[in-house]
This record gives C-alpha cells, structure tokens and sequence, in this order.
C-alpha cells in the first residue's frame, strides 16, 4: 500500500509541470518560493500541495510558523542558509504532510519533539544537516507511525545506539546511515529494528569496521532476526579479514543483495602482499540467502578455487572492475542458482575450456572490456543455458568458440574475417571490428532467424565472389555505418546484397562513401521504414531509387544539388541538411516543395542552403525568391501551343533516331567505308607540320590502361600502321629525368591540339591539372583554342564546375564526352582524330560539339 502511494505521489511530484508558474509564487497548488531570500514562512493559499522553500534564509521554524494547511503534501525546507532552529511540534499544521525535506540545514537545534504531529509522514530527508548520535537515541523520530524511508546520511553520527521508539515504526523500509564515521556496530544497538523487514540499510562510506580493531566475538550479529533486501556496505576499505570475519558474524541474518563495491581486497595488478578472497572470505555467507552479490571496483586478482562455494542462491555476481586476471579451476563452483555472471573490466587475457565450470543456470555473462585474445573452443559450449554472451572491447581475431545462443556482443575486437560456424542468434552486434570482405555481409544475412545485425565501423569494401542471397529472412534491423560500400559497389559488383530482405525495417548506411545508388539495390525492401544515407556522397537521387514504404530518411550531409520532391512522396520526415543545393530555375520546384510540404523536416531549415552559385552562398533555401523564375512560367502557355506541332515533328523523330540508335555503329560503319572508296587516300595525306606531334594527350597516370585501350591503340600511328597520329604522352614520350614542368610545357608546345581526358582521376591530379593550365595559356597567346577537353566517367556538369581551371574553359566552350555506349565509340574517335587535325583559325571559336543525344548522362 504504501508503496503504491510513494510511488504515485513520487509521479505526480515529478512530472507536474512548473513550467509557467514564475518563481516566488503560488498557483494554488504549488508555491514555488526557491531563492527567494524569505527569513520567514510566506503566507500560501491553504489548497497548497506543495510548498517549495529551499534556498532561503529560514531560521526559526516553530509550531506557529505554518499557517494550517491540511492539503500540504510536501514541504522543501532544504539548504537554507541561516543556522536553523527547529521547535516542537514544528510541523502539526501540516497534518498530512508526506514528504519532509530538511536535507543540507545547518540545524543548530532541534527540539525532540519537532517531528511529532506528523501521522502521515512517508519520507523524512535529515542528510548533511550536522545531526548528531543523540537523534537516533533519544527518541526524535517516535509517534511517525507512516514513516517508510529515513535518510540521515551524511551526518555527524556515530553510534547507532537506536531509541526504542523505533521498534513502532511499524511502516519503515529503508534507512540510509552512509557517510557517517561508524566505527562499529555490534548486536544490541540496532535491537529496536529486530524482527522487521527492510528493503535498504545504508552503510556506506562510514568506515565500519575498517578503522578500529574489533572484538569480533563479543560484537556479535547487528543484523539479527532481521530480513534486508539491500544492505550497502560499500566503500568501507574492507579487506579480505574484515568481510571474511563479517561474514561469520552475520551468519544466519537474511540479506538478497549484498553490496561490497569499492572494496581493498585482493593483490591488484603486480603485488602479492594483500590476499584475494578464498573459500572463507564468503563462506559465512552460506545461509543468509544472498541472490545479488556486488564485488566490483576492487583489487581481486585471482579468483581462487571455490571462492563462491557457499553461495547457493546467489543469481548474479558482479565482478567487474577488479584486476582479475586469473581464474583457478573450480572458482565457481557451487553457483548453482547463478544467471548472471559480470566480469567486464578486468585483465583477463584468454579463457580456457574449464573457466566456467559449475555454472548450470548461467545465462548472461559478460566479459566486455579485457583483453582476451583467445578462447579454448569449449569454453562456453556446456553452459545449456547461455543466451547472451557480452565480448565486446577484447582483443579476438577469431570466434570459432561462439556457441548457439541468442544475443552476440562482439564489437570493438580485432576480427577481419568470420569462421563459417553455425549462427543460431537474433541479435549479432560486431561493430569497430575489421571486416572487409562483403562474403562475410552475405554470410550473416543468411543466418536464419537473425532480427538485427550490428556492423557500424568496420571496413566492409570488397566483393569478388558473387553470392546468392537467401531469401525471406527474418532480418529487421541492419546497421552498416561508417563502412566502405561504395568500393564494393563501384566495382559493380554486390548489387544485390539487400535482394530478400523483405522484412528488413530499419537500414544505416551513413558514411560508406557512397556517390551512387545502385539500380534497384533497396528493391525489395519492402518493409523498411527508416533509411539513412546521410554523410555520403550522392549528388542525385533517381526516382524509384528510394524504397516504396519508406518514411524516415536521413540524408543530410551529402552533395545533392538539385533533388526531385517526387522522390520523397512516402516520407513523414526528412533531414535532408547541409547538402549541396544550386540554387538555379532547375531547383524551384524543390524549393516550392519544402515550402509547403506535409513531411516533417528534422533539422533546421537554415541547414539547407544554396551552395552554388557563389552570389547565393549559405543562404537558405527558404530566403531564395522564386521570381526571377516566373517569366518561365509565363512561357508554359506559349510551349503548349507549340505542344501538338512538336509531337508531331518528334514522333517523326522518334522512329528516325530509333533506326539510327539502333543501327548507329553500322550506319557509321558503311559511311566510313563509302567515305573512304570516295576519297581514297586524299583524306589523310598530311601535310608536313610545323608540329613534332599532332596531339598531346593529357590524362592521370591511374587512367593509363585505360587510355591505351581505349584511344592510343585505335590512333596512335606507333601502335598500328593503320593509325595516322603522332601522339604524345608522358608514359612513352616524356624524357626520362628531365623536370616534370619542363617535359610537359614541351609536350604542350611540341603539339598541335593537347587532348584532356577528364576523370575523377584526372581532377584530383596535380600535374594534370598544371598541363590542363599551360595548355590554356597557350591558347591564350596563339589566340585559337589548343584544347580538347574529353570528359570520362560519371562527372556531372556541376562537379566539373567546382574545379576553377576547368570552369574556366566549360564556361566559354564546349567538351566531348567519352560515349557510354560502346557502338558510339568508333565514331567518337573519328570525331576526335577530326578535331585534332583541324587548323584552327585564330579569334575563331573551338567548334562546338554536343553529344548529349547520343550518350545518356548518369551522375
Ligand atoms: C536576493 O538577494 C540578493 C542579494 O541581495 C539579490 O541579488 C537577489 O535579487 C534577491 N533575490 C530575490 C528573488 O529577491
Ligand atoms: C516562533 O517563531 C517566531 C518567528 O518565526 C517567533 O516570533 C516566535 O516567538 C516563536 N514562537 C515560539 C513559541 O518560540
Ligand atoms: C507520542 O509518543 C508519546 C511517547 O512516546 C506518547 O505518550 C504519545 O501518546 C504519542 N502521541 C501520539 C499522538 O501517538
Ligand atoms: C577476524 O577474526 C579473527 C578471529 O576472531 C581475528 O583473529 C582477526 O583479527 C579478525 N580480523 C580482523 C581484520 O578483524
Ligand atoms: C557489468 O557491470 C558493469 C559495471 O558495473 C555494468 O556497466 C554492466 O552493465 C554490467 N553488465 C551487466 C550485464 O549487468
Ligand atoms: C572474400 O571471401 C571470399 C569467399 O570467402 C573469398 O573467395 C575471397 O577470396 C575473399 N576475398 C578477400 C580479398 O579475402
Ligand atoms: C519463405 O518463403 C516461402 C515461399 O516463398 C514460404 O513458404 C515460407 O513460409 C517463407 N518462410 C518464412 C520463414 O517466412
Ligand atoms: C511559402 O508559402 C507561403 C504561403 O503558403 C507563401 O506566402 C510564401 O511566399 C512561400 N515561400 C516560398 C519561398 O515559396
Ligand atoms: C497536407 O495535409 C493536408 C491536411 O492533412 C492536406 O489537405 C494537404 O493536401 C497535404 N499536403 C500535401 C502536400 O500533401
Ligand atoms: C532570411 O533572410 C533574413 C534577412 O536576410 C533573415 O533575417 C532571416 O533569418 C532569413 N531566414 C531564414 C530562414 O534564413
């Protein structure tokens, strides 16, 4: 009953709301008067509930200092700042009072009979208020016959000589005497309290025991004919003697859990002078029933042989943070009843197949933070009834040890790649490991029942081997962030690693580098509901790219420039912050999207601004007028009279580009062979050049297989007798030792046209860009244009427009791009031999060259 009441006046104190109500004032209910520099009670309304005075100056609280206040439940009297007098009967104006706060009150006097009157009072909090033993003695707290919970911690006590009055305190569960200096406590003090049940006793931190030799014999049990479900013995700088003689003492007195954290016993790390616990050290334990048993934060090296013996039905032990790096055969046998066995930071260093003898009921052990590297492959095999098994932050390269249970933790390990052993868990966590290898990705998806899988921070990059991915698996939760997707993905390879995952609700893959999506990779997703991408580097988003049901996504963080609202049609919230918007006419309909939109936006609008052009840098997308626009609009009803005149015209169009797409490279084909019939050899009979070579192709050392194969073998003349060109590259032609700038200037000036092929590669290299530099200089003082840019690979126009060099160039001309459709290819490098063999007259422009119908772009 009582219980039930704290409980809810616990609720009801915490959760209402004093938002609203401005200090040293009363709603009626509540009278929040903190800080308010009173000397005095204020007067309050008499439907007060609650009555918060702390942080004043109050001295003198006396029988007539509260006006009557029946519905007053707590009073906050705490932390004043005066010295504090407190008469009799102080309180019995507040007949139901439930919670007294006098806590950090310097109380110079209090009179004996100051707490009478109070019937109803639950909780009464004295801690740090200077009390001497004499409170406990001579009868302070008789007549509150309601009295649950007495916290007196942080006193002045030093005896618990309890006044007989306490053997009527009929409702009292805990009491807290932590932080006083007790020195010791024997049998006839705590008298009083025989015969009751206690959920808490608080000693801790007093010292007990610890200070003064004690006469063991004739101290005797304090806690006798006593039920205690807490008792707190921490921090008492017990020894190995002290709890070992405690625990003969108390022999026989129940007490559930046992808290002995924060202890000194054990030799530590290095030292053998001071014992770690042996079979007598808990022995007297035996037969108080203890289920919980808190060992941690000591000095416990070894755990010796049958340390835990007597301790039938104890259910968890914690030993974490000790120094354990030894366990001797049999420590703990006789934990029968055990469940839960902690041992996390300690130095344990590798397990043997005998370590965990004598545990038949333990399920839950964990061992995160040692340094085991090696486990014996029995270790944990007997244990039948093991479900979670807690490895994280140890040092395994291997886990061919893992037995069939439910719950894997193993992150923060050394693993770089998984034994095929039979999986049988729904929950594997082994994140901050070093797996690279995405088999190992496949091999888990296709452990049967598995809910969720953890696999953040790893290096997940690498796919050669084509798997086939199991199907309708159980999986819910996958979670890949910070690897490295894209370099598996880029390869074109392991597109399918999410085929069936139908169930699959939950999916991160922030921070994999990722700067495309694969065609249909979250097709079956079916089911997923949260996606992040966020912190990649994707500049689009295709449409039907994102999964059908999806409604949180997170892709904040990477470079998406101009993105289609349709994408996020199923979505109820979206961060899509700090990417990289071009604030141009192409971006209106997003911006007129966010502006109305039902999708909750996560993240502050002020986040998502312009990035390009440099006018509108950081401004808010919500700050772009839509004007300057309209006059497009304006344009809608012009264009749809033109609508039928141009479907016409384009379905002629249609079936003449269908033939030609279709057909291209043999139309091409006979047109070379007629070309060449017609003209014979005239064509190419070039005219002796001012020129050592006709072109100096330019392009990042990483590219240059692919050059070869692609352009030099099909027209360079060294490579083929059928080729005409003399070509120039650093590869072949640049002299050996000679200065780098040097060797490209002479390329540059030695050459009729300088040919730029223009790759990601290409971009990030330094001296590409210095030759793409000089030969634009050179255009400049020959006054006819030098340069062939080819652009290859996915770049999009607004990638190559970061670069500086090259926007330069893109602004004034025009660029080939290297054709994506093989059949394109051959008229492609006819087009480019054109080019390079053209004499350009100098103010003349580079004739312009637009392949976009041909090719289709992919960004
Ligand atoms: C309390 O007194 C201090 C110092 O005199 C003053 O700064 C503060 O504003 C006063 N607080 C109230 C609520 O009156
Ligand atoms: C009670 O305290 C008030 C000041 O708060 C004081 O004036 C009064 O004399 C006290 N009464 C008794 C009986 O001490
Ligand atoms: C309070 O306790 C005293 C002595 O212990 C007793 O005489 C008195 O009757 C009690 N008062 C009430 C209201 O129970
Ligand atoms: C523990 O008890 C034994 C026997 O009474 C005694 O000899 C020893 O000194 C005690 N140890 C401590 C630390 O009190
Ligand atoms: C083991 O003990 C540590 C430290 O007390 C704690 O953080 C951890 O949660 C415990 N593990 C379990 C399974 O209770
Ligand atoms: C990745 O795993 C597959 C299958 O186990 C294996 O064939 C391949 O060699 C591994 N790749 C690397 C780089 O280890
Ligand atoms: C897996 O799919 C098959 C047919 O596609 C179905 O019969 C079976 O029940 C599914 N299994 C589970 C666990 O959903
Ligand atoms: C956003 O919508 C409001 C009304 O819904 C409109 O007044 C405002 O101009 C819009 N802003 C933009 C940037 O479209
Ligand atoms: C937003 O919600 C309102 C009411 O629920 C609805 O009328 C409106 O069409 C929705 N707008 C969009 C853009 O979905
Ligand atoms: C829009 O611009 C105005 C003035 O520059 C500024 O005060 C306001 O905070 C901006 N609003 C947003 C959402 O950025």
């Amino acid at each position: 009953m009582v219980d039930q009441l704290d409980l809810l006046l616990g609720v009801i104190f915490m959760a209402s709301p004093m938002l609203g109500l401005s200090p040293c004032s009363s709603d009626g209910q509540i009278a929040l008067f903190r800080s308010c520099n009173l000397t005095q009670i204020p007067w309050v309304l008499d439907t007060t509930e609650r009555l918060l005075l702390s942080f004043n100056y109050i001295s003198m609280v006396n029988a007539t200092s509260f006006p009557f206040l029946e519905q007053l439940m707590l009073l906050e009297l705490g932390t004043q700042f005066a010295p504090m007098t407190i008469g009799r009967e102080a309180f019995r104006n507040l007949p139901n009072l439930r919670i007294l706060d006098l806590g950090q009150n310097q109380i110079e006097v209090l009179s004996p009979d100051a707490f009478q009157g109070l019937p109803n009072l639950l909780e009464l909090r004295l801690f740090s208020c200077g009390l001497s033993s004499a409170v406990l003695r001579d009868g302070y707290f008789r007549n509150l016959s309601s009295l649950a919970r007495l916290d007196l911690s942080g006193n002045q006590i030093h005896s618990l000589h309890l006044h007989s009055s306490f053997q009527g305190l009929n409702s009292l569960e805990a009491i807290d005497f932590s932080f006083n200096e007790i020195f010791t406590l024997c049998e006839d003090e705590l008298k009083p309290l025989q015969g009751k049940t206690l959920s808490f006793f608080g000693l801790k931190s007093t010292s007990l025991f610890s200070r003064v030799s004690v006469a063991w014999e004739t101290c005797t049990n304090p806690f006798r004919g006593m039920w205690l479900e807490t008792l707190d013995l921490s921090s008492n700088g017990w020894t190995v003697d002290i709890t070992g003689n405690f625990s003969n003492i108390i022999r026989g007195s129940q007490v559930s859990s046992l808290i002995l954290t924060h202890h000194i016993m054990g030799s530590g790390f290095g030292f053998q002078n001071i014992k770690d616990p042996d079979r007598d050290t808990f022995a007297g334990l035996g037969r108080s029933s203890v289920t919980f048993l808190y060992l941690s934060h000591g000095y416990i090296f070894s755990l010796n042989s049958r340390v835990f013996e007597t301790l039938k039905d104890l259910k968890l032990l914690n030993l974490a943070s000790n120094k354990i790096n030894k366990i001797a055969d049999n420590a703990f046998y006789g934990l029968d009843s055990l469940q839960v066995l902690n041992i996390s930071c300690n130095l344990l260093g590798e397990l043997y197949n005998s370590n965990f003898y004598g545990l038949p009921r333990v399920a839950y052990i964990d061992l995160q933070k040692n340094h085991i590297g090696v486990i014996q492959y029995q270790t944990f095999r007997f244990l039948e009834n093991l479900h979670t098994l807690d490895l994280r932050d140890n040092a395994l390269k291997t886990i061919h040890f893992i037995p069939s249970i439910l719950t894997v933790f193993l992150g923060g390990n050394k693993l770089a790649d998984l034994p095929r052993i039979r999986f049988t868990a729904n929950f594997i966590q082994l994140s901050e490991n070093r797996l690279e290898n995405l088999s190992d990705l496949y091999f888990l998806l296709g452990v049967p029942q598995l809910q969720f899988l953890i696999l953040n921070q790893n290096r997940l990059s690498s796919c050669q081997a084509v798997q086939a991915p199991s199907e309708n698996l159980s999986l819910e939760q996958l979670f890949l962030s910070e690897n490295m997707l894209q370099l598996a993905w880029e390869t074109g390879l392991c597109w399918d690693v999410f085929k069936g995952l139908l169930r699959l609700q939950i999916l991160y893959l922030n921070s994999n580098y990722l700067n495309f999506l694969p065609p249909g990779v979250f097709n079956d997703l079916v089911s997923l509901r949260l996606l992040s991408l966020s912190a990649n580097r994707l500049t689009a988003l295709s449409p039907g790219s994102l999964p059908a049901n999806l409604e949180i996504l997170d892709i904040s963080r990477n470079q998406l420039f101009s993105p289609d609202p349709g994408s996020f049609a199923s979505l109820r919230f979206l961060d899509i912050t700090h990417n990289e918007f071009v604030c141009q006419c192409e971006l209106i309909p997003f911006i007129i999207w966010l502006n109305q939109t039902n999708v909750t936006l996560l993240g502050s609008l002020t986040d998502v601004y312009c990035m390009y052009p440099d006018s509108l840098l950081g401004v808010s997308l919500s700050n772009i007028s839509t004007k300057d626009c309209d006059e497009e609009e304006a344009l809608q009803s012009l264009k749809f009279s033109l609508f039928i005149l141009c479907t016409v015209a384009l379905t002629l169009l249609l079936i003449t580009t269908l033939i030609v797409i279709k057909f291209r490279g043999g139309c091409f084909l006979c047109y070379k062979t007629i070309q060449r019939l017609v003209l014979k050899d005239k064509v190419r009979s070039s005219e002796p050049s001012t020129y050592r070579y006709d072109a100096y192709f330019c392009f990042s050392s990483r590219d240059f297989e692919w050059a070869q194969s692609a352009l030099l073998k099909h027209l360079d003349a060294q490579y083929s007798s059928h080729n005409r060109l003399r070509l120039c590259f650093e590869e072949r032609d640049f002299i050996p030792g000679e200065n780098h700038i040097s060797n490209i200037q002479a390329a540059v000036w030695g050459s009729r046209k300088t040919v730029c092929l223009v790759s990601r590669q290409f971009l990030k290299d330094g001296w590409c860009l210095e030759a793409f530099r000089y030969a634009q200089s050179r255009s400049l003082s020959d006054l006819k244009s030098v340069v062939i840019v080819v652009v290859v690979g996915s770049l999009s126009q607004y990638q190559l427009m970061r670069h500086e060099t090259i926007r330069g160039f893109l602004q004034k001309q025009q660029y080939l791009r290297w054709p994506e459709d093989h059949q394109d290819v051959g008229w492609f490098l006819n087009k480019l031999s054109g080019h390079i063999l053209k004499e350009e007259r100098g103010e003349k422009r580079s004739n312009t060259i637009q392949l976009q119908n041909v090719v289709t772009t992919i960004s």
